[in-house]
């Protein structure tokens, strides 16, 4: 569905990414982690319209999208969910989901498409006539999706939807990135929320300095030591020294993998048991 080939994209003489290829299939969920400044809000611009690129090519659904311009990439299906949400926040929550219908075809379903959200997020129906900036940022983040949910997008880019919110309004968000993806829309997912993120995810890539340093299925990329230390604060070391010193291996490596297996990290957090069967 969106194929990046070797893309680069710079500010001025800094080149913020590097030659960057990947792909994303019909209604595929992948995510990308990766620390601060690696690139991830850049990439995720760029597949938006929002940068050029200034080598590489960008393709939707077999078009070149990469010199399109920037307003045209919403009426290809791509939607963006920005960092920070940028909300008109003295407008109502209704003026805010509305603007992501403006384009004519999304304008035409937009009442279903309004169901839609608030059957998506219940809290919102409530609040329609509220200013946006009245909500809690949790909810806020929701208008946010809404929004882009109302352009009818075929690719979601959600670039850290999680931040900066309570831990069980982050599962109320991963619980609705779930059902998103369940509907059949391709989601590209930036997370600073490793655990959650892979949990959710079909495939994840890791940027590091504008480069993808590793690519895979989750449980791939969690089987790697130097990823699992980097990205997810467990320590190999640790499993080592605690089984030599006499633990039952089984209740070892249960307690230790468990919380190293996808369900189980966002476990911690409480969200396991929704996954396997909201992923399919
Ligand atoms: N508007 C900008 N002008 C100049 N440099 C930028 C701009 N936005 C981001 N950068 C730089 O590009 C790099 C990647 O940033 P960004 O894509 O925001 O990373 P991430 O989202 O992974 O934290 C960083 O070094 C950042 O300083
Ligand atoms: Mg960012």
């Amino acid at each position: 569905m969106l194929e990046l080939e070797t893309i680069r994209v710079a500010y001025g003489q800094a080149t913020a990414l590097w030659d960057v290829s990947l792909s994303i299939g019909k209604g595929e969920l992948l995510c990308i982690v990766g620390p601060n400044s690696a690139g991830k809000s850049t990439l995720i611009n760029a597949v938006a319209g929002l940068h050029r690129i200034s080598a590489g090519r960008m393709r939707f659904e077999g078009q070149d999208i990469s010199r399109l311009a920037p307003h045209r990439f919403c009426a290809q299906g791509i939607a963006l969910v920005p960092e920070g949400r940028r909300l008109f926040t003295e407008m109502t929550v209704r003026e805010n989901l509305e603007l992501g219908s403006y384009l004519r075809a999304a304008r035409r379903e937009r009442a279903r498409s309004l169901e839609h959200v608030c059957a998506l997020f219940p809290a919102l129906e409530e609040k329609l006539a509220q200013p946006a900036g009245s909500l809690s940022g949790g909810q806020q983040q929701m208008v946010a999706i809404g929004r882009a949910l109302m352009a009818r997008p075929k690719l979601l880019l959600l670039d850290e939807p999680s931040l900066g919110l309570a831990p069980s309004i982050v599962l109320d968000m991963f619980t609705a990135i779930r059902r998103i993806h369940a509907e059949g829309i391709a989601v590209l997912l930036v997370e600073q929320n490793v655990g959650m993120a892979l949990d959710v995810a079909e495939r994840a890539a890791v940027l590091e300095e504008g480069r993808i340093v590793a690519l895979g299925r989750p449980e791939e990329l969690m089987a790697r030591p130097e990823l699992r230390r980097a990205y997810l604060g467990i320590d190999d070391a640790e499993d080592v020294l605690l089984e030599g010193a006499g633990a039952a291996p089984g209740a070892t490596s249960g307690a230790k993998s468990g919380a190293m297996a996808p369900g189980a990290l966002a476990g911690a957090g409480g969200a396991a048991p929704a996954t396997t069967a909201a992923r399919h």
